[in-house]
């Protein structure tokens, strides 16, 4: 029997009981034994609940246990969760985990401990929710030099972009629908200003790189400054919006990252990617670019990956390891002096002058109040700089 317990019984733990038990024929066959669930931390009790007996709020009662081989952790953040994950390895138990937060910011330590202790520390879930992505980066491409990662990597926001694209809605009120919906969180700062984007892109990026990158250090763009105006002149101008974490590799393995709602040309595979679902574009020096596409986030499919690393866990232990990266920060590439195209947002009353600012720039027109121009090549344009209102990159 492998048995396994659940730190946090919030929407991903309760995918992973339910896919352990549902699945459980699949999992236990894959696994080389039968896969169970001993325990469930949660400060909470769970009446009524049918995994309501193997709730326990102490994790000394799992970490002591010689029977719990595996830990997935889905609690989130980096406080109980780092110091929880700590202990597990160092009593060798891998640890599965969706927690990007952690992942991000000391995935290099809790890789190495694992190794140190013979477990592994495995975090497929924590990127793309059920998306296979870095499987995928470790195993398929590893004869490529990745050159770029681009992606949709937040659902809440590609929910809200799209919803104020289809219904020519404000970010307030589809914010509200989005809440209410159950896709964003009460509190959503952490996915409207793009904070849990630059966690997956750097987690992507460790991954290109072998080196750290940390993802306080990304420059960080939400959508909360995306008014409905610019939807609808990016859409007249044959172009949507979404929210991409990129990073981009150069010849001498430097590394830049950004996060911001970036312009899509309608006919790019990312624009057509909507509401919830995310979608990682690879590019590679042999292969060219590739897709991979699926639901970032909600709790079977995130659930589905982690169990997919308790599976490879339970079989190869920490031999399982991904190549991972190092705690060494990653060379900062320096994008000083590159040009890109903008779209420039003005209000209607201000066109002349916009005109005269941005002479030859290509003109979108009005829409919804607001004037339009996309500009050529150029370096970046500061917003709250006289009468520029928003300004967009656009990906190419
Ligand atoms: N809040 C995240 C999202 C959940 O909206 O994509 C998955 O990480």
């Amino acid at each position: 029997m492998i048995h396994v317990a659940v730190f946090g019984y919030g929407t991903v733990g309760k995918g992973v009981a339910e896919v352990i038990d549902r699945n459980n024929d699949i999992v236990s066959s894959a696994s080389g034994d039968k896969v169970s669930v001993k325990y469930i931390l949660d400060l909470l009790d769970f009446p009524g609940d049918p995994n309501e007996a193997k709730i326990v709020h102490d994790v000394n009662v799992i970490i002591s246990d010689p029977e719990v081989s595996i830990i997935c952790e889905t609690m989130g953040g980096t406080g109980a969760a780092y110091k929880f994950t700590k202990a597990a390895l160092e009593q060798g138990k891998s640890v599965c985990t969706s927690n990007k937060e952690l992942v991000a910011k000391h995935g290099a330590e809790l890789m190495k401990l694992a190794k140190a202790n013979g477990c592994a520390y495995l975090f497929e879930a924590s990127v793309g929710g059920g998306i296979p992505i870095l499987r995928t980066l470790t195993t398929a491409l590893t004869a490529e030099r990745i050159t770029q990662i681009a992606g949709i990597l937040n659902g809440t926001t590609n929910f809200i972009l799209t919803k104020m694209e289809e219904e020519g809605a404000g970010f307030d009120e589809t914010l509200k629908k989005a809440q209410e919906l159950g896709y964003a969180e009460a509190d959503p700062t952490a996915d409207i200003e793009g904070h849990d984007t630059a966690r997956k892109i750097s987690i992507l990026a460790d991954i290109m790189s072998g080196h750290f990158t940390d993802s306080d250090n990304v420059p960080t763009t939400g959508i909360s400054g995306i008014d409905k105006s610019d939807i609808a002149l990016a859409s007249k101008a044959g172009f949507k919006i979404r929210l991409l974490g990129i990073a981009d590799r150069a010849d001498d393995d430097s590394v830049s990252t950004v996060v911001a709602p970036f312009m899509l040309s309608k006919s790019h595979p990312l624009a057509g990617v909507c509401d919830v679902f995310n979608a990682i574009f690879v590019t590679g020096n042999m292969l060219g670019e590739t897709m991979y596409y699926g639901k970032g986030a909600g709790s079977l499919a995130t659930a589905s990956a982690v169990v997919a690393d308790v599976i490879d866990a339970a079989r190869k232990g920490s031999s399982t390891m991904y190549p991972g990266w190092d705690d060494v920060p990653v060379k900062a590439r320096n994008a000083a002096g590159e040009k890109h195209r903008y779209m420039v947002r003005f209000d209607a009353g201000n066109s002349d002058k916009a005109r005269a600012l941005f002479e030859g720039a290509e003109e979108i027109g009005v829409c919804e109040g607001k004037f339009g121009l996309i500009t050529g090549p150029a370096d970046r344009i500061d917003t709250g700089n006289g009468i520029v209102e928003n300004v967009i990159e656009i990906y190419e």
